[in-house]
């Protein structure tokens, strides 16, 4: 990496406190995100890495209609859920504060009143759709219709979620508001807009020329938007929930939530280093990245930096916006609302102590060039194959060796080989395409680096085979296990970024650990020193710090030990060194257990097509043909209506709708005429049992006299059924039994 920085700045994408956070979340921004900065710290740089809620936004407020209770409860309940999960996955935000924060309102506040009082806006009048009903305007996630594109009855003003299509309300058929049901109407209303437009040349050279380098998924789009040519962006809403506009006339109004959202990293930071904040948010030392979903990427690469440059004042620019494509689940695009998803908190319940297993899928498995699938059958082939069967085996068979021919101690390089060295010197060029990887956002192909590592060791043991050879030759047993415990230490190392447990866990086998590691912001004059608490196993520094604790103890042997640049040194436990407690680094995963995952899945979508029919049946009750208006008993009296057998049945010629039917009503033999050609064949009619009216005024249709009509009755969905005699043979059904008679014909 280019050294011209001080420091890293890292955010990831603030997630809506809307729903606990899933593996799409995960392998796209937060997973990777974590990685990264844990490389960063290994290798002794300064890096902050700042995260929170999203509180504001349409759907929250959504939710919370459904629910009945107020959006700050739902945003409590789900804050908390998300801020505990992540810590359950070792992904350790230095600050994950949230957006309904007094500091950020204040913030997010003065940010907009900065803009206004340097006229950066401008104001524009537009018709927006308002709910006559509930009187509010509608943004448009509460506009729902018709998609134009293909048809989806439920899709949303600003977006179709079945074929994906980018709407605008006036785009959707028959719009109605998802809060009262009522057609929505347009009503004039003003707000603030960013003029994009003025940004353009600016961000065509900042972008376009400048940051060629970024990944080609976000290059590409931005470049298509800005080939698309900007618009003005309003930065406020109509919407009782958000951070109030800050300026006179603007009651009922709120800015834009991806106007306060990306404030919201600045708040966090604000937050956490009151003092300090503006090192790294405003000095060109500072190199700021961030992580993010690629839905996110207009605002992340085109908007915020258009906000920042008209806020002027230093701010620093984003210098890479690494951002993946989507994981799908099981074949099928993870969604909240329809719970087709692996929920994080579920996830952590449900596997304790696997918290790598899920990091180690993920990222392997990561969505960084195109989408991607996790399959609960890849996630336990994975672990069983690759974590247990080269990784964890290598482990365990270098250890217990040890432990069974030299007591637990790292014996002397009594005898060394070519083999050894080569085995050893193998690992650097992995190092080496490992930093290149991560410095560059691959951190798929870093893990293979990482893992080719482990099975550089697994291969060393078993060619070397020490259990062989400690039949006839100690020496060179001794040599054998020396080197494959240095092959266990830069697994330590290496893997450290991607799984922190089991790096903990092993740098605990191989007695490697501290119990406590010290937060390198301290002495800068803010109030927090941060312990890692176990399971943060975050790497140490070896970077100096102006004032350390008394009580922070680091030994000279685990500083050099955990550093990134140690990985590959010849000698990372010396002889003599007593290995601590063997343990099992990672477990089997058997079939009952994915099994039970899939029929979870399987569950969800069962309950989801029953929810689907039983939704398409309340819209087809829905459009039932209202009843026509009453009639007196003495009109349905005066009909006579008979049962009768088809005797004959064929097409009435040139016509294609038209039946000629010869019936036996029991009085008579007759000819009626119906429209029925269309759903009934001759065939389907012969020797058919009807009911008639017997009495209605012949006719001639088609040259035909046509005495009587069958009589049909509608469905609930407006089909026609026959009326067929169940009853005939039993005594007079009463005429009540036939109220409901249609007729075609
Ligand atoms: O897409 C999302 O989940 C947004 N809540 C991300 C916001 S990122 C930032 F701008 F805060
Ligand atoms: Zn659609």
């Amino acid at each position: 990496m280019e050294k011209k920085f001080k420091r890293t700045l890292v955010t990831c994408a603030l997630p809506y406190a809307n729903g606990p956070v899933h593996i799409g979340h995960l392998a796209g921004v937060y997973v990777p995100a974590d990685i990264y900065v844990r490389y960063l710290r290994m290798k002794g740089e300064d890096v902050l890495f700042i995260c929170g809620s999203d509180e504001h936004g349409v759907p929250i407020t959504i939710k919370a209609r459904k629910e009945g209770v107020t959006p700050q409860d739902i945003v409590d309940r789900y804050h908390n859920i998300i801020k505990n999960s992540f810590l359950g996955l070792g992904i350790n935000f230095d600050i994950y504060s949230r957006t309904s924060s007094k500091v950020h309102e204040k913030n997010a506040s003065e940010f907009f009143r900065k803009l206004y009082d340097d006229e950066k806006f401008i104001t524009k009048e537009s018709e927006q759709f308002f709910d006559p009903e509930a009187k509010v305007f509608l943004a448009d996630r509460y506009i729902t219709g018709t998609c134009p594109k293909c048809g989806n009855p439920n899709a949303y003003g600003d977006q179709c979620e079945k074929c994906g299509s980018t709407l605008s309300p006036d785009e959707l058929i028959e719009p109605k508001s998802a809060l009262s049901g009522s057609a929505p109407v347009k009503v004039k209303t003003k707000h603030w807009y960013l003029p994009l437009d003025q940004y353009e040349p600016w961000l065509r050279d900042w972008i376009l020329e400048q940051h060629k380098e970024w990944k080609s998924n976000v290059y590409g789009q931005c470049k298509s938007w800005l080939d698309g040519g900007l618009q003005p962006r309003a930065v406020s809403r109509d919407l009782d929930w958000g951070v109030p506009v800050p300026v006179e006339g603007a009651e009922g109004k709120v800015l834009y939530v991806w106007f306060d959202a990306p404030i919201g990293y600045v708040s966090n930071t604000q937050e956490l280093l009151p003092q300090s904040w503006k090192k790294w948010w405003k000095s060109d030392e500072s190199r700021l990245i961030h992580f993010i979903g690629k839905d996110n990427i207009v605002f992340h690469c085109i908007v915020f930096p258009s906000m920042l440059k008209a806020y002027g004042d230093g701010y620093v620019l984003p210098d890479n916006v690494p951002s993946n494509e989507f994981l799908n689940l099981e074949g099928d695009k993870i969604s909240t609302s329809r719970n087709w998803a692996v929920w994080l908190n579920e996830y952590l319940k449900e596997f304790p102590g696997q918290e790598d297993v899920l990091r180690y899928v993920l990222c392997a498995n990561a969505p960084e060039t195109k989408d991607n699938d996790f399959t609960w059958k890849d996630f336990q082939q994975r672990n069983n194959s690759e974590l247990v069967a080269i990784f964890g085996n290598f482990v365990n068979r270098a250890v217990v060796l040890t432990q069974k021919y030299f007591g637990g101690v790292v014996p002397q390089n009594l005898k060394p080989e070519d083999v050894d060295r080569q085995a050893l010197e193998e690992i650097l060029p992995s190092k080496k395409a490992l930093e290149n990887y991560i410095e560059t956002f691959h951190f798929r192909e870093a893990l293979k680096e990482a893992m080719n590592i482990a099975r550089i060791g697994n291969k060393y043991i078993s060619d070397t085979e020490p259990w062989k050879v400690a039949k006839t030759d100690m020496d060179r047993t001794a040599s054998i296990l020396y080197t494959s415990l240095q092959i266990c230490a830069d697994l330590a190392i290496a893997f450290e970024p991607f799984l922190p447990f089991s790096a903990e866990k092993l740098r605990g086998i191989l007695n490697m650990d501290v119990a406590a590691g010290f937060d390198h912001r301290a002495g800068e004059g803010e109030p927090t020193v941060n312990f890692f608490k176990p399971g943060e196993a975050r790497a140490l520094h070896t970077v100096a710090c102006n004032s350390m604790p008394e009580h922070v103890v680091i030994s000279s042997e685990v500083e050099k030990s955990l550093s990134w640049n140690d990985l590959g040194s010849v000698e990372l436990l010396a002889p003599g060194h007593k290995l601590g407690e063997n343990t099992l680094l990672f477990a089997k995963i058997e079939d009952a257990v994915v099994d039970a995952q899939m029929a979870k899945l399987a569950a969800i979508k069962a309950a989801n097509a029953a929810a689907a029919a039983a939704k398409a049946a309340a819209e087809a009750a829905a459009h039932i043909e209202p009843q026509k208006p009453e009639v007196e008993f003495d009109d349905f009296g005066r009909m006579d209506i008979r049962t009768a057998t088809v005797l004959a049945a064929e097409r009435v010629p040139k016509t294609d709708k038209l039946l000629k039917l010869t019936i036996d009503t029991g009085i008579d033999q007759r000819t009626i005429v119906s429209g029925i050609a269309e759903y009934y064949s001759p065939e389907d009619m012969l020797g058919k049992q009807i009911c008639i009216l017997a009495n209605l005024k012949p006719r001639s249709i088609r040259g035909i006299e046509s005495k009587g009509m069958i009589l049909m009755a509608k469905q609930g969905d407006g089909r026609m059924r026959f009326i067929t005699p169940a009853e005939a043979g039993t005594a007079n059904p009463s005429p009540d039994a036939l109220v409901n008679g249609a007729q075609i014909g």
